[in-house]
């Protein structure tokens, strides 16, 4: 059971939203003015505020400003009769938890609150889960306690002690580095070099003598010996980042280090022993390279030995919450300080994005809402307008996925009207005269719409 105050100038209104509520078993304080409603929220302390967008006096943008640096630990519920975007995303970005536009079906209305309140219940409990699973769930720093995230973490747990060579696939951005780092601090390589190289970053001369060194006198500038990474790395790891961008002959040469556990420095006759752990990692499937020959089958093989594929952010987003957490922690300990803190409306949008650029996306985010929040309190207005936008459009979406389509219009409309009449004839305790006055029809009205032979 919650504690709901309910502003509307309607008072029909707020009688047919508070008899929802109380449907539901929340203790309801109705009001018609908000400004008296305002004057009662320290002793009534509501978990939600449900309030009408257009009154007189006091709006309900002024209603939810007031919540927001008064009570912030209040989810704010507008409704709005006009349902354009531009008012919802204003509502969201002000920090209201949602919106809901009437007429609104009576379930939905139950629904949005229900949620508002899991949805605080959720953040109470992440904060706690957040301990308990410390040790249980996280790897080194990588975060997340999705299903999609164990099962990447039993496979490094398992692997990381090996010497099996190691290819993470993954989109931009989704944490292949770190993991390739968790399995090298995880193994009993972890005393020895953790050493990476970005393969696309380099032209092929180039990163051949990297990867491998060169004698002196090899190509012009090569004026001394030079060790290569994989020498570096004896006894470690290393990383071979973006593998897939590399060209086939260097190709052919990494394949032999691969297989004869030797490297031969460029311009030299005789290859020495090395004993390095290779963590390879590409952000596109191979498969099609090696259809179309770009990429070698046989190193493909050699590489992929323990294949370990990353998900994007957006098919667990159910980790968005604890990853927010960590980069406010992150952000706090570069800064120096508290973490700042985060409105649950803003979490919310967080978690009904797309992102593109995976757990990068994210991180940037945060950090530039850290740097433009005021308060220590970051809002929806802090966020991306990008990112507030397209998860404002994600919610309409599923919103409108709810629907139920098929229907001609005028049964569907007629389906809302008795439902709405229903809600008022139980409210008045099953007064049609008094259901009448308030829905400010006449008794013949309300007869012949409820009157089941008078349906069409
Ligand atoms: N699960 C995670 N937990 C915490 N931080 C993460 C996680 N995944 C990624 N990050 C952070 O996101 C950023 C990007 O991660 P990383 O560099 O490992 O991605 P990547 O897959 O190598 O990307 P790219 O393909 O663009 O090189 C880093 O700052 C990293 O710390
Ligand atoms: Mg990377």
């Amino acid at each position: 059971m919650a504690k709901i105050i309910i502003i509307d100038d309607e008072p029909a209104m707020v009688e047919v939203i508070a008899t929802l509520c109380r449907e539901k078993g929340h203790q309801v304080f109705p009001f018609n003015s908000a400004p008296k409603a305002v004057e009662q929220l320290d002793s009534i302390q509501p978990q939600v505020v449900i309030a009408d967008i257009k009154m007189e006096t006091m709006t309900g943008f002024d209603v939810l400003r007031h919540m927001r640096e008064h009570h912030r630990q209040a989810a704010v519920i507008l409704i709005t009769a006009y349902g354009t975007v531009e008012t919802a995303v204003g509502a969201m970005k002000m920090g209201a938890y949602d919106y809901v536009t009437k007429p609104f079906k009576i379930d939905e209305l139950q629904l949005t609150v229900q949620r508002a309140l899991d949805y605080q219940a959720a953040l109470r409990e992440n904060v706690y889960l957040r301990k308990e699973l410390k040790n249980r769930y996280r790897f080194e720093n990588i975060i997340g306690t999705s299903r999609k995230m164990q099962q990447v973490y039993n496979l490094i747990n398992k692997v990381a002690d090996t010497d099996s060579t190691v290819l993470i696939q993954g989109e931009s951005g989704t944490g292949k580095e770190l993991v390739a780092r968790g399995l090298h601090f995880n193994s009993n390589r972890q005393h020895h070099p953790f050493v990476a190289i970005n393969c696309s970053a380099l032209p092929e001369n180039l990163l051949e003598s990297e990867l491998f060194g060169h004698k002196k006198g090899a190509f012009t500038g090569a004026v001394a010996d030079k060790r290569g990474l994989f020498e570096e790395a004896n006894l470690g790891t290393i990383f071979l980042d973006e593998v897939n961008s590399m060209a086939p002959p260097l190709q052919t040469k990494l394949l032999r280090v691969l297989q004869e556990r030797e490297v031969r420095r460029v311009g030299d006759n005789k290859s020495s022993p090395v004993n390095v752990r290779v963590v390879g990692a590409t952000n596109e499937p191979l498969q099609p390279k090696l259809r179309d020959g770009t990429f070698r089958e046989d190193l493909y093989y050699r590489l992929a030995v323990i294949p370990v594929e990353i998900p994007p952010l957006r098919d667990r987003l159910e980790d968005v919450p604890l990853l927010v957490n960590h980069f406010l922690q992150k952000q706090a300990s570069a800064a120096g300080g508290e973490p700042k803190k985060i409105d649950p409306a803003a979490v919310d949008i967080l978690c009904h994005y797309g992102y593109p650029g995976n757990v990068r996306e994210l991180e940037n985010a945060i950090e530039r809402a850290c740097a433009l929040c005021e308060d220590d309190l970051i809002l929806p207005s802090d966020l991306p307008p990008h990112i507030v936008s397209e998860a404002q459009g994600e919610k309409a979406d599923q919103a409108l996925a709810a629907m139920p389509v098929g229907q001609p219009l005028d049964e569907f409309i007629q389906q809302q009207e008795r439902g709405y009449i229903e809600a008022t004839l139980s409210h008045c305790k099953g007064s049609r005269e008094k259901a009448a006055s308030m829905l400010d029809i006449s008794m013949a009205t309300l007869y012949r719409k409820v009157e089941p032979k008078n349906r069409k």
